[in-house]
């Protein structure tokens, strides 16, 4: 009986939230029409089809999400889990940063960034304004609205999409049960404000997690969130994931989440190499980024939609881009894939 009425809480949160993402976007879209139709992005309509296959797919996602957590992957309070009360403080300003949003698009400025970033710190495709956001990643302002942003942007599927990871973590694990849990070490590549973290925290409350991201901003928002909980602190660290900072073979696990379709092909080739090389033989990677247009041609109006809407330089290439193969190339094997909804899980070992 408890479990019934907690299952109808969690679906009841999460069709609240997919309403709230649903006007928000309705009414920013009309007011965008309205005040700037220079910049409003031209959508392509969504066929009937395609918004019954969405719906199931979000049935579906929501059904996993709480099947695993009742199998216990993960403890079931995970699915509530959210700052609800800073969101509602945040929330006007994700309102009064969209001029400047729209400006940005009309005028397709895409490298609006503040003045004071040192460009040698960073490679040439991240010094752009993704998603058109005020100041790219390169700002607390930007950190501050980021998971707010994301939140409306997914219609509040972000954080079931990313505990998609999880399963197959926990499960590329194993390999190492003789170890105590403490000395298993995850990487969290682009860990950004750290939400994945969060949830692999949940899964394994001893591992030593560590999370890795180019920009400093995010970062000081990531150990924000993640110092709030009780268990031990993830390692942040600033560096490149085409270069990474650790020893060969120093983790036992490495996810990364919502990355790759921010990379040029040939960084996306150089990210999954270090993600190899970073990894003790036996180790596991997850990734998880959009579906594609191979596993998910149903969808692709709304793929080609999220690239007029956003500015989103390497999606159409990154949606044509096979990651099997790249991960194959790399030296991993047992690679499998799944899809949840807009998103694409692919776990590899290294031998
Ligand atoms: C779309 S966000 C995803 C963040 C997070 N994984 C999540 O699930 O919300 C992309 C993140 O990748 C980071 N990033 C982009 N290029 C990177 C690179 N080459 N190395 C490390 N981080 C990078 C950005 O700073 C940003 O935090």
């Amino acid at each position: 009986m408890a479990d019934t009425l907690t299952k109808l809480a969690y679906q009841a949160l999460q069709q609240g939230k997919s309403l709230v993402g649903v006007a928000h976007k309705e009414v920013s879209t009309k007011l965008m029409e309205l005040v700037a139709p220079k910049g409003a992005p031209k959508t392509r309509p969504i066929p009937p089809q395609m918004l019954m296959d969405l719906q199931a797919a979000n049935a579906a996602l929501m059904e996993i999400d709480w099947d695993e957590a009742e199998q216990g992957l993960y403890p079931t309070s995970l699915l509530f889990d959210a700052p609800w009360l800073d969101w509602a403080a945040r929330y006007p300003m994700v309102w009064l940063d969209m001029p400047s949003t729209w400006n940005r698009r009309s005028e397709r400025n895409v490298s609006d960034l503040p003045a004071d970033v040192e460009s040698d710190n960073y490679p040439d495709y991240y010094l752009q304004n993704f998603h058109h956001q005020t100041d790219g990643y390169l700002s607390d302002h930007s950190a501050s609205l980021y998971d707010l942003q994301v939140e409306i942007l997914f219609n509040g599927t972000a954080d079931p999409m990313r505990r998609r990871v999880i399963k197959p973590l926990v499960q590329g694990l194993r390999a190492f049960a003789e170890r105590p849990a403490s000395q298993l070490r995850v990487l969290d590549v682009a860990t950004g404000t750290g939400r994945t973290l969060r949830q692999v925290r949940a899964a394994l409350p001893q591992a030593q997690l560590v999370g890795l991201d180019l920009s400093s901003a995010y970062l000081r928002q990531a150990n924000r969130w993640l110092s709030q909980l009780p268990d031990e602190l993830p390692q942040l660290v600033q560096g490149n994931g085409e270069s990474m900072p650790f020893a060969s073979g120093s983790m036992q696990g490495v996810t990364c989440v919502f990355l790759l379709h921010e990379l040029p092909g040939d960084a996306r080739h150089n990210v999954i190499d270090e993600c190899f090389r970073v990894l003790e033989p036996g180790g596991v990677l997850v990734l998880a980024d959009s579906v594609q247009l191979a596993d998910s041609p149903q969808f692709e109006t709304a793929m080609d939609n999220f690239r007029r809407v956003f500015h989103e330089p390497y999606y159409a290439d990154y949606i044509r881009d096979d990651i099997a193969s790249r991960l194959s190339a790399a030296g991993f094997s047992g690679i499998r894939a799944t899809s949840h909804l807009m998103t694409r899980v692919w776990s590899a070992t290294k031998p």
